[in-house]
């Protein structure tokens, strides 16, 4: 049974390599890549030699020698085969399995450790709202929800709840029922007295939100202080195996329907924002819980709807969250809008000072969260070249990630109508190689592509035996756009004499022009495709990953002309060969051949020591 390869690579794509060591490793950044101790079993280091490229999403240990893409990884850590791994990366991504693959090939042990997780939340999930239904009317928890309009049903449909003020509410329960309270402690419900071996609760006097990935599996907790005076404002869930914030959405599981019937969604900054937008009858709504909006969050929502508008508190923070979601949107492909709250309100406010029809109006004539981001940008234009030339730096990453040429050709006529200037103009000097710092700072990791002929398939490219010039030359063709295009077309590749090493060129350019947007996928993909991926990830390790770019240029030529003399070579001793067996006609042919490639042979020299 195999996977198709779009879901192959959905899967992929909605997975950072990072995050999955970051779970067996600390990560540390260092040049252009991370480091940390080895994570793979049978290598224990007491100094880092374990490295990742978080733009590529390779890794490489210069200690046991292992690379390799996401799917090795989990292959080495986990011992997981091929098919395993893809299904873990889903189930990690929450993306749901296609029906054949329903009965899931995962240990059983994982999958029910993660189900007694969740079980344990949701218990807990029950046992504070039934709490919170328990008080009688004049407790100051239920007044609270009075004064924030939490209706009944709205407690209901959220299972809005209440920690009371106490130690051991949530303990008791789980004892009572004879819970596993190590585990709830992992989740961050209780924790383990520094004396004694009691349990305390960790959520007291905090009215409890409890949070549903899109499943429907009870992940985690938003607990709100009562008063100003309750610090923090809100407790949460820690991380854990089954709780991740930049890949959930709080009320999503409640508002899919209404987000796949309207074609659109509203995404909000918080728990409160979500529940009084549907509790005004607005119910195509996700809230962020509290961090910035990130790739994967995208991916999950464009699940749902193509339609985003983006509703934050205008204030610099709201202002600021919406400019950073704009590349993350705007590369998986959807079509964002905004609205940014006037005079410090949020979404509650607005509603109950100005009534949800004005709301509902405003949102339905919400300009593209492109044009409020540009007119954030144009604050301090005031018309001078230099002031265009700032702008576009500014507007260039946004178009790198733009996947649609029919928005990116608006969005570039829009630019250049605001700064008068050609269209043509903006497009031109957009993604100029001195943008390509900002867009490496803003941009979130894009995952490898599988290239499409490898798959389960056991023929690989061998490297073995290849010269260090060849070696190095690929890897540093590997390390940008600007660079794999000099090499290319140096046509250095044609006096290459490792076959392997030839195919891997070849194949990168044809995925490079097939994808140019995505080089940063071009590694994995290659590494997939030879029996050596460790020999694509030299530039993990000194001497490239510390190069300046000089350096590097100078390695680059070096390499070009250690090729080019072995080429030369190689032909001298091919032809001497022969001309011992050719007939006296051919020879001086031969002859003159030999002695044009000496001359170049010359050349070569002068110019390495001129
Ligand atoms: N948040 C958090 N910790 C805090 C403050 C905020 O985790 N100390 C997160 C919560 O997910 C919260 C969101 O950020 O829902 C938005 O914060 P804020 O606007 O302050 O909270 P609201 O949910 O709007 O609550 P309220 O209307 O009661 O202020
Ligand atoms: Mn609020």
């Amino acid at each position: 049974m195999t996977f198709s390869q779009d879901f192959i690579d959905k899967v992929r794509d909605a997975n950072n390599i990072v995050d999955l060591f970051s779970e067996f490793t600390q990560l540390k950044r260092s040049g252009g890549r991370l480091m940390g101790l080895c994570p793979f079993p049978g290598h224990n280091e007491k100094t880092p030699s374990f490295s990742v490229s978080e733009d590529k999403q390779v890794y490489h240990c210069f200690g046991c020698q292992r690379s390799g893409q996401i799917f090795t990884a989990l292959k080495e850590l986990k011992g997981l085969n091929f098919p395993e791994a893809v299904e873990h990366l889903a189930n990690r991504a929450g993306i749901m399995l296609p029906a054949e693959h329903a009965s899931t090939r995962i240990k059983p042990e994982v999958k029910s450790r993660k189900e007694k997780l969740f079980k344990l939340n949701s218990i807990s999930a029950e046992v504070l709202h039934n709490q919170l239904l328990d008080l009688p009317n004049d407790h100051y928890a239920k007044k609270y929800c009075q004064t924030r309009k939490l209706s009944a049903d709205i407690i209901n449909t959220f299972q809005i709840g209440y920690a009371p003020n106490q130690w051991d509410t949530l303990v008791n329960h789980l004892n009572a029922i004879k819970a596993p309270l190590s585990m709830a402690a992992e989740l961050g419900l209780i924790r383990k007295r520094k004396e004694g071996d009691g349990y305390f609760d960790l959520f007291r006097d905090r009215l409890m939100f409890p949070i549903y990935s899109h499943k429907g599996e009870c992940v985690g907790f938003g607990g709100r202080a009562f008063t100003d005076e309750q610090m923090p404002k809100y407790l949460n869930s820690p991380e854990s195996e089954i709780f991740s914030k930049g890949h959930t959405f709080y009320g999503l599981n409640e508002t899919a329907k209404y987000i796949r019937t309207e074609n659109s969604v509203i995404i909000v900054e918080g728990y409160m924002d979500l529940v009084a937008l549907y509790a005004a009858g607005i119910k195509n709504v996700v809230a962020t819980l509290g961090t910035a909006l990130t790739p994967n969050h995208a991916r999950l929502i464009k699940r749902y709807s193509q339609n985003v508008i983006v509703l934050f508190d205008g204030d610099e923070a709201g202002q600021k969250a919406a400019v950073r979601s704009l590349p993350v949107l705007l590369e998986e492909d959807l079509l964002p809008k905004a609205i940014l709250l006037p005079d410090q309100m949020d979404p509650d406010d607005f509603i109950n000072e100005k009534g949800v029809s004005t709301l509902q109006e405003i949102l339905k004539s919400a300009p593209d969260l492109f044009s409020v981001v540009l007119d954030r940008y144009l604050r301090d234009y005031r018309g001078s070249s230099a002031d265009k030339i700032v702008l576009l730096n500014e507007v260039s990453p946004l178009m790198a990630v733009m996947k649609d040429s029919r928005l990116k050709d608006l969005y570039i006529a829009e630019i250049a109508q605001k700064i008068s200037v050609e269209p043509s103009w903006v497009s031109k000097n957009i993604g100029t190689p001195s943008t390509r710092a900002n867009l490496a700072e803003n941009r979130h990791p894009v995952t490898p592509e599988m290239p499409k002929d490898v798959i389960g398939k056991g023929a690989r490219i061998t490297l073995e035996g290849a010269s260090r010039a060849e070696l190095f030359l690929l890897n540093i063709a590997l390390m940008s756009s600007e660079r794999f295009n000099a090499i290319w077309q140096s046509e250095i590749i044609d006096n290459m004499t490792h076959i392997g090493v030839r195919e891997m060129f070849v194949k990168a350019q044809g995925y490079h022009r097939q994808m140019p947007n995505e080089f940063d996928k071009l590694s994995a993909n290659l590494m997939t495709l030879t029996d050596n991926p460790k020999a694509l990830a030299l530039y993990l390790g000194e001497p490239m990953c510390s190069m300046t770019a000089e350096a590097l240029d100078k390695l680059m030529n070096d390499c070009i002309r250690q090729v080019k003399e072995k080429f030369f070579r190689n032909q001298t001793r091919e032809l001497a060969a022969s001309l011992r067996n050719s007939p006296q006609e051919e020879r001086l042919e031969k002859l003159e051949q030999i002695m044009n490639i000496q001359k170049s042979k010359h050349t070569l020299r002068r110019d390495r020591e001129s």
